[in-house]
């Protein structure tokens, strides 16, 4: 069975390596899954350079994928062999084969390309957890609009009956975001707290930052008066920059959210029922590429060109 082992972050090495490991087999309450999809998320991109707090916890990278259920173990019913399955968080995806607990895994259905399913686990969550808090019509801005949990955000905030204004960094993605139900798509320049007035839907409370450095400021500042600023993420690798007359005469607040501390806080019986909802819903990740793991040097170049719109996804099965 082949998987991709990730070295120590700050060696002179590859990060990763291709490497012939034992068949796994399925314990009492476990089954063998045929990994499908799995993607390289900035997750993965920071774990392997050890920007991530947590880090591969087998060695194997890949926080998270889709697989077939091949086999199962001892005592176990479900899911079915043949199941098509969203597997757990941080489970080391980036092989062809693994084992985990039946009882981690949540089904999707056969009908579902599955590399298109391949960021339901993390992204996905992430955009439906940052919106349960907002109250019915109410209108959020968030940045990059663009990315994979932006491109959720507005996806789930038109099913939610939540307006939402997505800011982007080009021109670029603004149609497709429109057909996914964006209400109104803004791109990121000087200017854009007055055409965000002009629009008439009234200063946001909220805003979620995925984008760190100017980009936080500039959610801010189109924030109302004690307004929250909600920063998940740093695509663009900067502090968040937010000048103090924000803070001081707007009042704007500002935290952090982590899917991780929220999984743990929630419990795994809310973070379980979320995950069926997700996968019950007609949500799609945009696909730049597909690679076998042997490929792994170009899949994680491409992953990684400024730029580059959607995942790619590693296809280790010899099924897909
Ligand atoms: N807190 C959590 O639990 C959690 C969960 C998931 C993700 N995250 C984090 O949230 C952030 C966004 O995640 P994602 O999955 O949506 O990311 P993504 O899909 O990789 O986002 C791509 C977008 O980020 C922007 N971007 C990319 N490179 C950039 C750069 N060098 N400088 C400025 N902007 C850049 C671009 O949008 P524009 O052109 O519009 O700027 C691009 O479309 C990441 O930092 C990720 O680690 C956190």
């Amino acid at each position: 069975m082949r998987a991709l082992r990730c070295n120590p972050p700050g060696g002179s090495g590859p990060l990763l390596e291709l490497v012939e490991l034992p068949e796994p087999q399925p314990r009492e309450g476990e089954v063998l899954i045929e990994v499908l999809a799995a993607p390289i998320s900035p997750i993965d991109r920071l774990s392997l350079r050890g920007l991530y707090p947590l880090r591969p916890a087998s060695g194997i990278p890949g926080a998270q994928g889709v697989g077939l259920v091949v086999e199962h173990g001892q005592g176990v019913r479900e899911p079915e062999v043949g199941s098509v399955v969203l597997l757990p968080v941080r489970v080391g995806a980036w092989c062809e084969r693994l084992v985990t607990p039946a009882e981690t895994l949540v089904p999707l259905s056969a009908h579902r390309d599955p590399v298109r399913a391949c960021t339901l686990r993390i992204e996905a969550l992430t955009a439906a957890v940052l919106l349960a808090d907002l109250e019915p019509g109410e209108c959020f801005l968030h940045s990059p609009g663009a990315g994979s949990v932006g491109r959720y955000l507005t996806v789930l905030a038109r099913d939610r009956g939540l307006r939402s204004v997505a800011l982007v960094g080009t021109r670029e993605p603004i149609a497709e975001l429109w057909g996914l139900g964006a209400d109104n798509v803004l791109v990121r320049e000087p200017g854009v707290q007055a055409r965000l007035s002009a629009l008439g839907l009234g200063l946001p409370r909220v805003a979620f930052d995925g984008s760190g450095g100017e980009t936080s400021g500039l959610l801010g500042s189109c924030l109302r008066l004690g307004g929250e600023l909600i920063v998940y993420g740093a695509a663009s690798r900067k502090p968040v920059q937010l000048p103090v007359d924000q803070l001081v005469f707007k009042d704007i607040r500002v935290r952090g959210f982590w899917l991780h501390r929220w999984a743990e806080t929630a419990g795994y019986a809310r973070m379980r029922s979320e995950l069926e909802a997700l996968a019950a819903m007609d949500l799609h990740e945009q696909v730049a590429a597909r690679f076998s793991l042997d490929q792994w040097p170009a899949a994680l170049a491409m992953a990684e060109q400024p730029g580059l719109r959607g995942r790619v996804v590693f296809t280790p099965a010899k099924t897909s």
